[in-house]
């Protein structure tokens, strides 16, 4: 079973409430979605493997310890790009792609309107970010995704997570980690996450 990560900080619970505070602006939302994806960064890539590396210091040679392994961000459009700079700030290496994906009406299946990803994305590990976990409808469709192009190490990163969509994951993506500064009551009639902050493309954006 994917686990779900709530990472438990003060300054991840105050810049929370701020971000769900109505009366927070768009640029102050931006500042705040990037400074809560560069912390849940840091627990996320908690477990990355490191190897012993001889470092010169001013003073002598001592033992350090790098991480080696490449690694990838893929913001789900277009709420996830909020989170790019964030994650960025730690993993400034990583390379980013981008996964665009529409639900079709009629036949309700989601389908990829925009998908560009690093060419050796197989060999990287891919934080997949998107700041709301709802439904999980999307975020699974991504995975699979990422999947099918034969990346097999993901974790999902997101500011909010609701019970429904932390399960769909769990239930289509058992090896995938899930990690969220905060983990909600429910979703509403509309599929919004209930207490939530709203539409966090709409707060990025200024586009209501
Ligand atoms: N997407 C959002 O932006 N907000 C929600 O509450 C749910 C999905």
């Amino acid at each position: 079973m994917g686990e779900l990560t709530v990472v438990n900080h003060p300054l991840i619970k105050h810049k929370i409430s701020m971000l769900r505070n109505i009366e927070t602006g768009n640029k102050e939302f931006r500042e705040l979605v990037e400074e809560i994806a560069t912390l849940i960064c840091f627990e996320a890539t908690r477990d990355i493997p490191t190897v012993e590396v001889d470092i010169e210091t001013p003073i002598c040679v001592t033992k350090g310890s790098m991480i080696e392994k490449k690694l990838g961000v893929v913001p789900i459009l277009r709420a996830g790009i909020g989170m790019v700079n964030g994650m960025l700030n730690l993993l400034p290496t990583a390379k980013v792609g981008h996964i665009g994906m529409y639900r079709d009406p009629e036949t309700l299946s989601p389908v990829e309107y925009y998908c560009k990803l690093p060419k050796d994305s197989e060999e990287r590990e891919i934080f997949v970010i998107d700041p709301m976990l709802a439904t999980g409808g999307t975020a699974s469709s991504a995975i699979d995704y990422l999947k099918r192009q034969g990346v097999s190490e993901i974790k999902l990163l997101c500011l909010i997570a609701a019970p429904e969509g932390v399960k769909r994951i769990q239930q289509d993506h058992p090896d995938v980690k899930i990690f969220a500064a905060a983990f909600d009551e429910r979703l509403n009639e509309h599929g919004y996450i209930v207490p939530g902050l709203g539409d966090a493309g709409d707060r990025l954006f200024g586009t209501k």
